[in-house]
């Protein structure tokens, strides 16, 4: 058999396994505080406080949570933007395996790639939208000659409904929607296999947004990515990702697919943020849960770190921590349930 015929066939054996592309194994990101005129270190901000999860090729997560509960610092990590406080993140590229933390070779580093809530952000406002682009394109070095690199630039524009000329522009000249679709040409320009989307839509305006999300889901397709897309909107994260992780001060407290998670939300913290979607209203949700404020993410409260708000707290609640365990199919961190089920180690399987 023919190199390429062999190559082929590994791929498409991968597929079939749907090996696991990245393996988030224990996670911890403390930010630390730092105090005084010699700078000590006076607390830490747990902000990713034990995250395990298996992404596995072409299943996209959603991943909710409030304001301040994780999301983006996971994010961050998974593409290798911040390095871990202690756990690490392995990705399996091809045979290989690479500890996202380190050193990685440029194709590697490139095939995970972010998008941001502020289009502004990943484009230099000095710049041409070509030169801030192109500059990706020559470190990877696939493509020679600016020529080359305008016409795959361009074609890319036109994917996303943009005309070829704009590579010639500068960012002030565009919209918030088009500016986020330059984003997203930023980000498929370098073959990515996984796309880190950090509430990609919700800096633009209501009309703008669906059409962004529609662009997404047909990229997706055509490029074979697979997303974890960061939303606080459940109704966005159902749309967007094929099972819905649920955050709480750092920590994943509950993931379903996304029907059953609306339907029949386990966790008192996912009935909280279902309660709060007024074009959502799951009949499960059995106590009127008061929003309130989370606690600092410096003092994370002992054992279950929602039973400060939780209706339903018991004894035991302050005492252990609940682990992330199946529940009728949900994956659910709670001591509601946990003497109901055997344990399991962390898997989305
Ligand atoms: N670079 C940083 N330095 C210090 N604290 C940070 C930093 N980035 C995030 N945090 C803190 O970590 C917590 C989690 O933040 P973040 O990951 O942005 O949450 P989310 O995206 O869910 O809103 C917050 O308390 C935030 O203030
Ligand atoms: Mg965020």
């Amino acid at each position: 058999m023919q190199p390429a015929g062999l190559l082929m066939l590994i791929e498409i054996w991968c597929i079939l396994m749907n090996e696991n592309l990245i393996n988030v194994d224990n996670l911890k990101v403390y930010f630390p505080i730092r105090r005084g005129i010699f700078l000590q270190t006076v607390g830490y901000i747990k902000a990713v406080d034990g995250v395990n999860l298996k992404i596995k090729q072409n299943q996209d997560f959603a991943v909710v949570g409030e304001s301040g509960s994780g999301k983006t610092t996971l994010g961050k990590s998974i593409v290798g933007l911040i390095k871990p406080t202690r756990g690490q993140i392995l990705y399996s590229f091809g045979e290989k395996s690479f500890d996202m933390s380190k050193e990685l070779p440029i194709d590697v580093r490139q095939s995970v790639q972010m998008i941001f809530q502020d289009p502004f952000s990943s484009l230099n406002p000095r710049l041409k939208i070509i030169d801030t682009l192109k500059e990706p394109l020559e470190i990877r070095g696939f493509l020679r000659s600016r020529k080359e690199i305008a016409n795959y630039l361009g074609e890319l524009l036109e994917k996303v409904g943009l005309k070829r000329e704009y590579l010639y522009r500068y960012p002030h000249e565009f919209s918030g929607g088009q500016r986020q679709r330059i984003s997203i040409v930023r980000a498929i320009s370098m073959k990515p296999k996984i796309v880190v989307l950090d509430e990609p839509s919700s800096s633009l305006d209501v009309s703008v947004q669906s059409q962004v999300l529609n662009l997404l889901q047909d990229i997706k397709k055509e490029y074979n990515l697979t997303y974890i897309f960061i939303t606080h909107n459940i109704s966005v994260a159902k749309y967007m990702g094929q099972k819905i992780i649920v955050m709480y001060l750092g920590k994943i407290i509950e993931i379903n697919d996304p029907d059953k998670l609306i339907d029949k939300p386990f966790h008192p913290y996912t009935q909280l943020l279902l309660s709060t979607v007024v074009e959502i209203k799951s009949e499960h949700v059995e106590k009127e849960i008061k929003i309130g404020e989370p606690p600092s993410p410096v003092n994370i409260p002992s054992g279950c770190r929602f039973r400060t708000r939780c209706p339903f707290a018991m004894e035991i609640c302050a005492k252990t921590e609940p682990p992330l365990s199946d529940h009728e199919g949900s994956l659910v961190a709670c001591h509601l349930y946990s003497n109901k089920k055997k344990e399991i180690s962390v898997n989305n399987s």
